[in-house]
């Protein structure tokens, strides 16, 4: 199993698509299996159930993963110790970018519901998760400045 982390705009889920190609694993975006399995959009989940149900649902479909897969998982996974905990039975890579790189790709994003408020606030969330970011991580990846192709050629190196 291969879990990549990394805050919102790190290019989780396009690492991961290219990585299955390479690895022939299969490839999970887990936000959209939650999406599917709620039958709901991300944003109408913390807005109509709000945040602690969405991280449930993390939780869970950590729990129930079973097949060797590349997965993407959502930007705020490592926020639980049970999920950390959970990632340690397979290799975790963090796609580490700095925070202009984030706000160079998230400018405009509207669908993100923790990309929200001023500058300071989300800045002060991307600091916030730094540390847990590289607890959780068995390998780290800078990706400033990086294409896509370098990124993954680099990961399977040091896989
Ligand atoms: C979140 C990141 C999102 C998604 C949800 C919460 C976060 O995933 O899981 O909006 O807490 O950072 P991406 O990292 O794919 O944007």
């Amino acid at each position: 199993m291969i879990y990549l982390i990394g805050f919102m705009g790190s290019g989780k889920s396009t690492i991961a698509k290219m990585l299955s190609e390479k690895t022939n694993y299969p490839y999970i975006e887990m936000d959209q299996a939650i999406e599917e399995t709620e039958g709901m959009k991300i944003r109408d989940m913390f807005a109509g159930k709000g945040e602690q149900y969405f991280r449930d649902k993390e939780t869970e479909f950590l729990k129930n993963l079973k097949n060797d897969v590349v997965l993407s998982t959502g930007g705020g996974v490592i926020l639980r110790e049970e999920n950390r905990a959970l990632m340690q039975e397979g290799t975790v890579v963090y796609l580490k970018a700095e925070w202009e790189t984030i706000v160079e790709r998230l400018t405009g994003d509207t669908d993100r519901p923790l990309w929200k408020g001023d500058d300071s606030e989300k800045k002060k969330r991307f600091d916030e998760r730094l540390g847990l970011y590289e607890q959780a991580a068995d390998v780290v990846i800078d990706v400033d400045h990086k294409t896509p192709e370098e990124i993954t050629e680099e990961l399977v190196e040091r896989l």
